[in-house]
């Protein structure tokens, strides 16, 4: 297993000062720009949202780049596949949350009738930086009277300490830690 994550990790091309000054951007796509490697990193999302999450009902990803990982773990498991998106892309009735970001701030928007009370949801996404994303979404849940039970991220920015942002008892996961 250990080596599975080691494999991916040597996946991820990192750029500096993207998209602005400082910044150190971990860029997903050039690990998934690799058949075999895609392969991988959806064996170890699925063998672990149901080592973690196995009551999971529904998976809701962030966009946009939640979404690449949504999708394929929802249609694995035979589950929903939820979307959290950025303002004024969402029809109908939708919630909305101001949230900050690693770099600007945004607002989320989820619909309101995609949730039913109860819903057993794991969020899904590429990176956790600051957890403002993630906290976001935990609200958008929340109000839509969903149970949140944990999140699930393919890489972690350990340096800017998002999960202690994440509200309490909410349990967060990734695969992969940087600094
Ligand atoms: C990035 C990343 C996460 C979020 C992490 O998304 O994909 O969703 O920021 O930052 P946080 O923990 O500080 O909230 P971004 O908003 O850049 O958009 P994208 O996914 O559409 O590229
Ligand atoms: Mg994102």
């Amino acid at each position: 297993y250990e080596k599975k994550l080691q494999e991916l990790k040597s996946k991820i091309k990192s750029y500096p000062d993207f998209p602005k000054p400082g910044i150190l951007f971990w860029d997903i796509f050039s690990a998934i720009a690799d058949g075999p490697t895609n392969k991988l990193l959806q064996s170890l999302l699925v063998q672990n949202i149901k080592a973690k999450f196995p009551e999971v009902q529904a998976v809701v990803g962030l966009e946009s780049r939640g979404f690449l990982f949504s999708f394929s773990i929802a249609a694995e498991l035979g589950i929903a596949c939820l979307p959290v998106r950025k303002k004024g892309k969402l029809p109908g009735e939708v919630v909305a949350y101001k949230y900050e970001l690693e770099y600007g701030s945004d607002v989320l928007e989820i619909q309101k009738n995609a949730v039913q009370p109860g819903l057993k949801c794991v969020i899904i996404d590429d990176l956790i930086a600051t957890g403002g994303s993630i906290t976001a979404a935990t609200h958008l849940l929340k109000t839509c009277g969903a149970d949140v039970i944990g999140c699930l991220l393919v890489i972690e920015l350990t340096s800017l300490a998002g999960r202690q942002n994440i509200p309490k008892g909410i349990p967060v996961h990734s695969l992969l830690s940087y600094e």
